[in-house]
């Protein structure tokens, strides 16, 4: 009985591990591009302003999304995921929501910043195979705070400033912490 009935299951894990073989290289990020994508992000203005951590109460990013351990496969795709995640809501905010110019505005390097975002937007269409429908909702408290201060005029730069500085710390910790889950480009 117990024998019988353990056959397909092997067989199914045996058929989840191919698939999991096949679908690997798809669901993979370019270190370069995402390590090119962190120093356009942070070359693109300068240090977090001091009259904008009267914020830090209403924006801070959930740290713990990051797995705690290092390396193993579920772990490097639980990280590349937030990763992916975090890029595809800050794209989703600049593709819906025009950054504050002028006094008091966001005074970004429009050149670095439109790299920027070329390349976000390339490591989203990417990482979109890294797209889960489990835990949606760790950072979706994080998006919707930043969302409503981005969209108050008053708040607004602040609001971006703390999510470029959120943002930059998703990539940082990504490529330090987790270097090895991250693809190499392959040298000829
Ligand atoms: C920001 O956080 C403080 C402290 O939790 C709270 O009193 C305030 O209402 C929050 N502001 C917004 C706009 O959510
Ligand atoms: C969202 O804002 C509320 C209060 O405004 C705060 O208590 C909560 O920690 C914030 N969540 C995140 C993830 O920043």
């Amino acid at each position: 009985m117990t024998s019988s009935s353990s056959v397909p299951l092997i067989l199914l894990q045996l058929c989840s591990l191919q698939l999991m073989v096949v679908a690997m290289p798809t669901c993979q990020l370019l270190e370069d591009v995402v390590q090119t994508t962190h120093n356009l992000l942070r070359d693109l203005g300068g240090p977090f302003p001091v009259h904008c951590m009267q914020y830090n109460v209403n924006i801070s990013f959930p740290d713990s999304a990051f797995p705690a351990a290092t390396a193993s496969h579920p772990q490097c795709r639980q990280a590349l995921w937030v990763v992916y995640e975090t890029l595809r809501e800050t794209q989703e905010l600049f593709q819906e929501l025009d950054l504050p110019v002028g006094e008091g505005g966001v005074t970004w390097d429009s050149k670095k910043l439109a790299d920027f975002l070329n390349l976000q937007y390339g490591l989203v269409e990417e990482g979109s195979c890294l797209a889960t429908t489990k835990a949606p909702g760790v950072l979706s408290s994080y998006f919707s705070n930043v969302t409503a201060f981005v969209q108050q005029q008053d708040s607004a730069a602040c609001g971006w400033m703390a999510l470029r500085r959120d943002v930059l710390w998703v990539l940082k910790t990504a490529l330090h912490k987790y270097h090895s889950c991250f693809a190499q480009r392959a040298r000829h």
